[in-house]
């Protein structure tokens, strides 16, 4: 693949997703002003799942996909998985355990995925028995990273995994040194490639967690929804 001068590292549910005449006019912006953008998605969904969203939504074909809240990378025109980063999840990464552990918590509804790169649950509004859970992986020593996002998910991710870990990967494997980059997302399991310092964007329809997350020089919080904040982002940092 060659490497373009800008790129477009989003999120897709609540950030690229949800308003697909805004999604237009991002992409004819990008068309008109005859720049070349790297496409990255990055999804907390799994394969099958992004894949079918990509079409449904008659998204553009990314050039680089980050699925699984970063527990797996795909790249190369067929979008195959990068083995180096897949061995990278594997280094003390014991699904087994974790789900063992998540049965003496009722209240943690395990999400069905065709994988264990990740342990997915769902939780009803209910952030004790996530704080209870996290407190308890650390206390059986089961390596991890813990995501909560939108009051409901909880993502249990091999311990170098996650979206910022994962975009950082990309950017110094396949991209260019002085890349112009832009990041984008709505929600918590966005937060740690939002705080890696480089042009990012909060959308307006954001969740109260990004919200409330801290400053930095590089973030702009964005007042229109969806592609619409992620346009006026771009508009705000490269024109
Ligand atoms: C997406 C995924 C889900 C995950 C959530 C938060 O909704 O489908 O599995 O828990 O993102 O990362
Ligand atoms: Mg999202």
């Amino acid at each position: 693949m060659r490497k373009k001068p800008y790129m477009l590292a989003t999120d897709l549910d609540g950030t690229l997703v949800g308003d697909p005449s805004a999604l237009q006019r991002l992409l004819q912006h990008y068309e008109n002003s005859n720049i070349e953008v790297e496409l990255v998605y990055i999804t907390g969904r799994h394969f099958a799942s992004v894949s079918s969203l990509i079409e449904i939504e008659n998204l553009p074909k990314p050039d680089i996909l980050i699925t699984d809240v970063g527990a797996a990378i795909y790249t190369t025109e067929k979008l195959t998985e990068d083995t180096t980063w897949a061995k990278k999840m594997h280094i003390n990464w014991n699904p087994e355990r974790i789900i063992k552990l998540a049965s003496f918590f009722p209240t943690l509804q395990r999400q069905t995925l065709p994988s264990t790169k990740r342990v997915s649950f769902t939780v009803d509004q209910n952030e004790e028995v996530v704080k209870q859970f996290e407190k308890a992986l650390v206390e059986e020593n089961i390596p991890h990273k813990l995501i909560f996002s939108s009051n409901r998910d909880v993502d249990i991710l091999p311990e170098n995994s996650g979206k910022g870990e994962a975009l950082s990967y990309i950017l110094q494997n396949y991209a260019n040194e002085d890349v112009k980059v832009l990041i984008a997302g709505d929600s918590g399991n966005d937060i740690d490639m939002l705080t890696l310092g480089h042009p990012s964007v909060i959308v307006g329809n954001a969740q109260l967690e990004l919200v409330q997350m801290k400053n930095h020089p590089y973030l702009y919080r964005a007042t229109e929804h969806f592609a619409g904040g992620i346009y006026e982002a771009w508009l705000h940092f490269y024109k």
